[in-house]
Order: C-alpha cells, then structure tokens, then sequence
C-alpha cells in the first residue's frame, strides 16, 4: 500500500512533510521530488532501510547511492575532509544539481558506498526535497525513484508507474524542472572529473576548476570504453524500444530519419520519431513527438525521460532521435540518448 500525496512544491505542507519525516525515521521508503528527477529517500545511515531501496528498484548492489543534506554543516560527519576546492564548489553550486565525492567517514554505511572510500553528497534545490531532510534529521539516501533501467521519473505518475505497491509514500510535487540527473564529480583523484554529466555542465565548472575534465566513456560512441562511476555502466534510461540516435547537421539529420522511418514503415513496423519543435513539422510518417526546442536545450532536458516513456506507451518498436550539440546541458542531454540508445549514434 503507498500514500499517495500532493504536495505544494513552493511551500511544502508541514503535516506532509513531517508524515513523510516520520517514514523515514522508521526506515521506511519515500519518493519525493528534488530539482532534477524524482528521488526514491530512505534514512542513509540506517542500513536496512537502504537495503530496501536496492531491492525496490532492483538495483544492482554494486551502484552507490548519494546522500542529501539540507545543509553544509550536515556534510562534516560524514566526510573525512572537506577540500578547499569542494569548500567553494559547495558554495558556489548548493543548493543545485552537482554531486560531489568524498573520501568517506565511518559514518556512512558500506552499502551507501558500494564498498568505495568515496561517498556522493548533493544538497537539492527544492523546497520539499530541503524540508524533508530537514524533518528527518538524517541524511536521505536517494536514487532516481525509477525502477533499475528505466528513464528517471520527472513526475510522481512515473514514480506511480514503477514503483506503486513497493514503496510507503509517494509525494508528488509537480514535474521536475532539469529532468535530467545531477552533475557527478569526482574531486578525490588528481584532476577533477565529471563521472555524470547534468545540470550544471563542464563549461560552468571550469570558470571554477580550470583543469576539469569530463570522462570520455560519458559522451564518446567508443563502448569499449568504462565509464569512472558504477552507475554509468549500465545500460539506463532505456525505452523497450530498439533506439537509434542521428548526429550531424540539422536538415541532414531530418533527411536520414525520414529516410529511415519510411523503409521501417515498410518492413511494417512501428516507428517513433523523436523530434524538436523547429523539425517536427517536416515528418510525415511515424509517431512524431517532440521532445523541446533547440533554441532551448533546457526544454530537452526537461522532456527528455518523459517522452521516452511515452513512446513506449504508444509501443514503437524503434525510436529514431535527433541528437543535439554537445555542449553547456547539450552533454548531459547525449549523454542520456547515448545510454538510451545503448551506444547506436549514427553520424550523418
Ligand atoms: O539528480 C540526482 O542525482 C538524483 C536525485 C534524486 O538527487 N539522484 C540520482 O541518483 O540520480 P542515482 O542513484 O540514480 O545515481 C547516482 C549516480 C550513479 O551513477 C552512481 O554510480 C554514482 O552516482 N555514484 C554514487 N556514489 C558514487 C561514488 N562513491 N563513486 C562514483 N560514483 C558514484
Ligand atoms: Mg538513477
């Protein structure tokens, strides 16, 4: 049985944020929406609590989690030491989507880590997010509230779609305003590294840390490559569909899908086109949707895992998607199609 609620997403409830609290007090598990996707809490130095979450999802156990503070007095115990790096970082990007690692204290439960010395912390940008963690007085474990595989849930229906029955409340909030996950960086190596690209990008980081970099297996369409993070080398936010990503020039981009989609039409199958709002006129055949503007990219970012979902409701066998420039949120937006598509780019 999973409460259900609504929730103001500017200014929270306070009966629903303490029901919420009082869940995760008692181990118990809790969606709820941050700035990014929805994610799936539970009290992160209660181990059999995070337990649940793992068999919730059906996540694999070597994939750790990231914790959420509310603020940044709430980071020191469960760190070994804050960086001066991190220090401005914190300052600079808190509360907003970037994840940082760091070495982990004692504190922070083994199964959090996946057994690394490093843990993930982020301090979401959104009211119920903020207050909830503030309630409960712990640090909220939080994965996307997806099951394993799936695009992350930017609104509480697919939270409901994967998760309804499994979990103990659901607070919905609204749709999520980057839809795509948190920046991950790996401030415990030698030369920062951007282990998941998102919300805040490359180029905003490097007005701060001049010599970041981005882990080439993130964007390259070499497979053979692997990927920093434990989470990266999952096929993830994956349609049922089979999915096919062009790159290239725009007008050359339109051309080979149509191209495309009309010898699938053929062949009988059903096929999803994603397109943008300047291209989605010149389709004809197909299930056409678009998933924003690319004068725009945020929008893309927004609708990205939404559309994802909804073409599989329509049951496309094949998705053919236009890929975007990448750079700024146009990383993280390839990133996603990349992992969506497992690795099928096709250069035009
Ligand atoms: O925006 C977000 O980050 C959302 C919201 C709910 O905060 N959360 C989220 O969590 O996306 P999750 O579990 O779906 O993704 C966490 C990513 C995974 O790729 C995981 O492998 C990586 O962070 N990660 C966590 N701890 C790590 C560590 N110690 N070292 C390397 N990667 C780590
Ligand atoms: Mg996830």
């Amino acid at each position: 049985n999973t409460r259900i609620v609504k929730i103001n997403g500017i200014n929270p409830e306070k009966e629903l944020i303490e029901e919420g609290a009082k869940f995760i007090r008692a181990g118990k598990l809790v969606a709820f929406p941050t700035e990014t996707v929805y994610g799936l809490g539970a009290n992160g130095l209660d181990e059999a609590a995070v337990e649940e979450i793992f068999i919730a999802k059906g996540r694999p156990q070597d994939n750790p989690l990231i914790l959420h503070v509310s603020s940044l007095e709430e980071v020191k115990p469960l760190v070994k030491e804050i960086s001066k790096e991190a220090e401005i970082l914190m300052k600079e990007f808190w509360p907003g989507p970037l994840t940082l690692l760091f070495k982990k204290s004692t504190l922070v439960p083994m199964i959090i880590t996946a057994g690394l010395d490093t843990v993930a912390i982020r301090m979401p940008n959104h009211p119920i997010a903020i207050e909830l963690i503030k309630s409960s007085g712990v640090p909220i474990a939080a994965p996307s509230a997806n099951t394993s595989g799936k695009p992350s849930p930017t609104s509480a229906e697919h939270v409901i779609e994967d998760l309804y029955g499994k979990i103990h409340m659901i607070m919905d909030g609204g749709t999520t305003g980057v839809g795509l996950e948190s920046t991950v960086l790996d401030l415990t190596v030698e030369t920062p590294i951007i282990l998941r690209p998102g919300g805040i990008t490359l180029e905003d980081l490097k007005e701060i840390l001049p010599d970041v970099e981005l882990d080439a297996a993130m964007i390259k369409d070499d497979n053979k490559l692997v990927p920093k993070s434990p989470g990266q080398k999952y096929r993830h936010y994956a349609p049922k569909a089979d999915m096919f990503v062009f790159v290239g020039q725009v007008e050359d981009i339109v051309k080979a899908i149509k191209e495309r989609a009309g010898q699938l039409i053929e062949e009988g199958k059903t096929v999803g086109i994603m397109a943008t709002d300047e291209t989605e006129h010149e389709y004809e055949r197909g299930v056409i949707m678009s998933v924003g503007s690319r004068k725009n990219l945020g929008t893309i970012g927004q609708n990205l895992f939404n559309v994802i979902r909804r073409f599989d409701e329509r049951k496309v066998d094949i998705i053919l998607a236009e890929g975007v420039e990448s750079f700024h949120i146009g990383t993280a937006i390839m990133n996603r199609l990349k992992k969506a598509s497992g690795g099928k780019i096709i250069k035009v």
